[in-house]
């Protein structure tokens, strides 16, 4: 609230721009809250319900509407979500392939029949960061249609012959020359076992679509790196068609060099750092903007290019970037952390605390292979101490059964499996 007012009377006086101010004027401000905790291991006069709690990743939503539920996302003072900016994202994959169509024009169109087709794989048909990528896709290549005020992001199955209703022809014009761009097909990479964003099945469908419809397929899009990586594997990057995918996992942005389309960085490693520094914060009962829009004794800062933070949805957003063939070199090690917010914290003021975290899948190639590892970067910089918990990625209780004793940590961080189960959580620390 301070940095708001500061920031207004600056823009009368001066003209001075919200932009020098940070540009998030809502910027959260708890200073002067006291010191919750004494250092040393779990706080045992804290109820478990007071503590700190960092939902990541995976949003407290209604996985039909995308709806936000603000109760798990204000469950107490000290609860925040950190994900990115699904949107921003989504916007940037579209682009990136609809560039790239644009500049590969002489060659994209294998079978030379003027229909630019493409194969798209569907992460979780109820999670808004899939939701929100499917959609993106469609509006860059003009394949969308409208529903309930947005655009339809249900897969299609097969759409070969451009009949379906769920999307429609797009049209580009390209060289003075008309091309259709079509949703061949696509479809949800669930497996049988009900895990969500499933690389193997991906790699399955490649292997079914290539099989039915050859080389009408130009364009191999997929709602992440995981699946993305599967379907090059197992099919594109022989037979050199361009596959797009999104994380900026070491591997996919490796395969860049081999023809592997491109990627978008969700800047994990800024999400990553957030996850566990509001935690912190919380914990040092310090203003929550510390080392965050605010330089904290270290000098970790992020600036307003890297995150935004929106204090209606008690959530901070790490903004996206492109990773193609121009600058691939600069993202080969996603596991790195972020320069601005490397240095350690002073263990003497900031004494270690306990944390459980889980991630809803030990298998999801993102969270395991990008994310944890810069989990476990970060928490040695932070001074927590961090017991990481794998799900299955199909069960709640599988995780829930391993939060059997609450008390013992100083602060949560969750990754659900589905994103309308915050209770099954919330409900067992409210005990
Ligand atoms: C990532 C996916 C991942 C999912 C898990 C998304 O943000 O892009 O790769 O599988 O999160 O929730």
């Amino acid at each position: 609230m301070k940095n708001k007012i500061v920031c207004f009377v600056m823009a009368g006086l001066m003209a001075f721009s919200l932009v020098a101010c940070g540009g998030k004027g809502n910027t959260p401000d708890d200073v002067g809250k006291d010191s919750k905790q004494e250092s040393g291991s779990a706080s045992m006069n804290v109820a478990n319900k007071d503590k700190p709690l960092v939902w990541f990743n995976r949003q407290p939503s209604n996985s039909s509407t995308g709806e936000l539920d603000m109760a798990a996302l204000s469950f107490n003072d000290d609860t925040y979500y950190v994900g990115f900016d699904a949107n921003q994202g989504a916007q940037l994959q579209g682009t990136m392939v609809k560039e790239y169509i644009e500049a590969n024009i002489d060659k994209i169109d294998r079978n030379g029949d003027g229909v630019i087709g493409y194969v798209l794989a569907i992460g979780d048909i109820g999670h808004n960061d899939s939701i929100a990528r499917t959609r993106g896709i469609r509006m860059a290549l003009g394949t969308g249609v409208e529903k309930d005020g947005g655009i339809n992001s249900d897969p299609v199955g097969t759409n070969t012959d451009g009949s379906s209703n769920m999307v429609k022809d797009g049209n580009m014009e390209i060289g003075g020359k008309n091309y259709v761009v079509r949703e061949l097909a696509s479809q949800e990479m669930k497996n049988s076992a009900g895990a969500t964003w499933d690389a193997a099945t991906a790699g399955n469908a490649i292997g079914t679509w290539s099989s039915s419809f050859g080389d009408a397929i130009d364009v191999v899009i997929s709602n992440n790196d995981g699946m993305g990586m599967s379907m090059f594997n197992a099919w594109s990057k022989d037979n050199k068609v361009p596959t797009f995918g999104y994380d900026a996992n070491n591997d996919a942005v490796a395969a860049i060099a081999e023809g592997y389309g491109g990627t978008i960085s969700q800047h994990a490693d800024v999400q990553a750092y957030l996850t566990l520094r509001v935690l912190r914060n919380a914990l040092d009962g310090v203003d929550i903007d510390t080392g965050i829009g605010k330089e904290d004794e270290a000098g970790n800062v992020l600036s307003d290019d890297v995150y935004v933070y929106k204090a209606d949805e008690r959530s901070y957003y790490a903004l996206n970037v492109a990773v193609t063939a121009e600058n691939y070199e600069d993202y080969l090690d996603s596991t790195k952390v972020y320069g601005p917010v490397s240095a350690k914290l002073d263990e003497g003021k900031h004494a270690t605390k306990k944390v459980w975290l889980d991630i809803y899948n030990a298998s999801d190639n993102f969270l395991s292979s990008t994310y944890q590892p810069l989990l476990q970067n970060y928490d040695d910089l932070l001074n927590l101490d961090v017991d990481y918990i794998g799900g299955d990625g199909q069960t709640e209780s599988n995780i829930t059964n391993r939060l059997g004793n609450p008390g013992q940590y100083d602060a949560y961080a969750i990754n659900m499996v589905k994103t309308d189960n915050a209770a099954s959580y919330t409900s067992l620390l409210s005990q």
